[in-house]
């Protein structure tokens, strides 16, 4: 078995650390604090959620749902996934509540179905059902509110909420969330611009309503060890300073340097050894992969845009980007244009700006775009 996972669950022994961050989630869900939780892409926040929702001072006397609205496009949406979750967790979490539950929700209790093999309830609900979804919510969150031990719910992806057409949604939210004393919240996501905003405007209603964390890379001193020590249980020899040059790459983007290392351990047996040199190779295929798709996406941003892009990743971290030096150095129109092209790509995500730094967040993308300017570049 690969011990490097990427995908679906990681099992407590192909975990990494997170150690602190873990046991600071837990003490605060324990003392009925709301967190959110936020990170660059891939940082490791949804399994990082997965391992507490694992643990025994959770596990044992809470209930957990989970749920990721990345998908989701209305209110509507967001209480069909809502309350699809909790039914499923219900389900196979208890079979009292589970009932509770169903009748509890008197706007579209009439819709569950039955599976006549178990005789138990079955969520035969379509999108269409949730008609009132202002209601539903409010029978969904009335009922975790008097459920028989506290309720732990995760919005994973939450900035989506700031994309729904409706104008309320986060007022809304807030006020169920600020009369519950049974069910606290995580709310994670990773566009930091939105979720910073909506946590820490004074004017907006999720304001001081969490306590934020940032989600940063996995010490070196943790994940060097760590990768070590399963090259060497497979009798794969790797230098430290190799896996470190990964993570220095990487800036300890923890899918990339899994990936890597992933891709790498399937191509080894045991007494050979990781190289540098494999490593590399590893590298240009892992990007060749991801290529495909940053085509596509590369192929729907206007040429302004792009161009800013690709000056700014071959930089590394920019500075004074509407400088005449900077225009100069990369050809680029104006100043007001990189203005306006920087204002876009930031609202996509695509950049990300601190402290009058400017960098591609996704940085896979950013070596990504470095080759494409510089076929012969190699990393590491
Ligand atoms: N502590 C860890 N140990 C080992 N692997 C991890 C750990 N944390 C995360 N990973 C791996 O890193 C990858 C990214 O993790 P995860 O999906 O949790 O990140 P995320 O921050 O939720 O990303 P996104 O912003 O895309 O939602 C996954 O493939 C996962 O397997
Ligand atoms: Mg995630």
């Amino acid at each position: 078995m690969n011990p490097f996972i990427i995908t679906g669950k990681v099992p407590a022994e192909y975990f990494c650390d997170r150690k602190e961050e873990s046991q600071r989630i837990i003490r605060g869900l324990s003392g009925g604090e709301n967190i959110c939780l936020l990170s660059p892409r891939r940082m490791g926040k949804s399994k990082l959620i997965q391992f507490c929702y694992e643990n025994n001072r959770i596990a044992d006397s809470h209930y957990t749902f989970y749920i990721d609205i990345l998908h989701t496009r209305s209110l509507q949406e967001f209480t069909f996934s809502f309350g699809q979750a909790v039914f499923s967790q219900l389900h196979s979490q208890s079979r009292k509540m589970l009932e509770y539950f169903i009748q509890g929700l008197k706007s579209i209790n009439a819709k569950f179905g039955f599976d006549p093999m178990t005789s138990m309830p079955a969520f035969t609900l379509e999108l269409g059902d949730i008609s009132r979804p202002e209601y539903t919510l409010e029978e969904i969150f009335s009922c975790l509110e008097k459920a028989d031990k506290p309720c732990i719910v995760t919005f994973d992806e939450f900035q989506q909420i700031g994309k729904y057409p409706e104008e309320n949604i986060e007022a809304l939210l807030r006020s169920h969330i600020q009369h519950l004393s049974n069910v606290h919240f995580i709310f994670s996501g990773s566009e930091l611009h939105m979720i910073s905003q909506m946590f820490l405007a004074s004017s907006r209603p999720f304001y001081h309503s969490a306590s934020i964390l940032e989600l940063d890379a996995i010490d070196a001193q943790e994940y060097i060890p760590f990768v070590s020590g399963h090259f060497n249980n497979a009798g794969i020899k790797i230098d430290d300073d190799d896996i470190r040059k990964i993570y220095n790459l990487f800036e300890g983007n923890t899918y990339c340097m899994q990936k890597t290392f992933h891709e790498v351990y399937d191509t080894l047996q045991s007494g050979e050894i990781c190289t540098a040199g494999k490593l590399r190779e590893t590298i240009d295929s892992i990007m060749e992969e991801a290529g495909t798709g940053y085509r596509l996406m590369l192929s729907g941003i206007p040429t302004r845009q792009k161009e800013l892009l690709y000056a700014i990743a071959e930089d590394g971290i920019a500075e004074k980007i509407m400088s005449e030096k900077f225009i100069r150095k990369y050809s680029l129109a104006s100043s007001s244009a990189v203005q306006t092209a920087a204002a876009k790509l930031k609202k996509i995500d695509l950049l990300t700006s601190r402290g009058g730094k400017y960098f591609i967040p996704d940085i896979l993308l950013r070596l990504y775009l470095q080759k494409l300017t510089n076929p012969d570049k190699t990393f590491i």
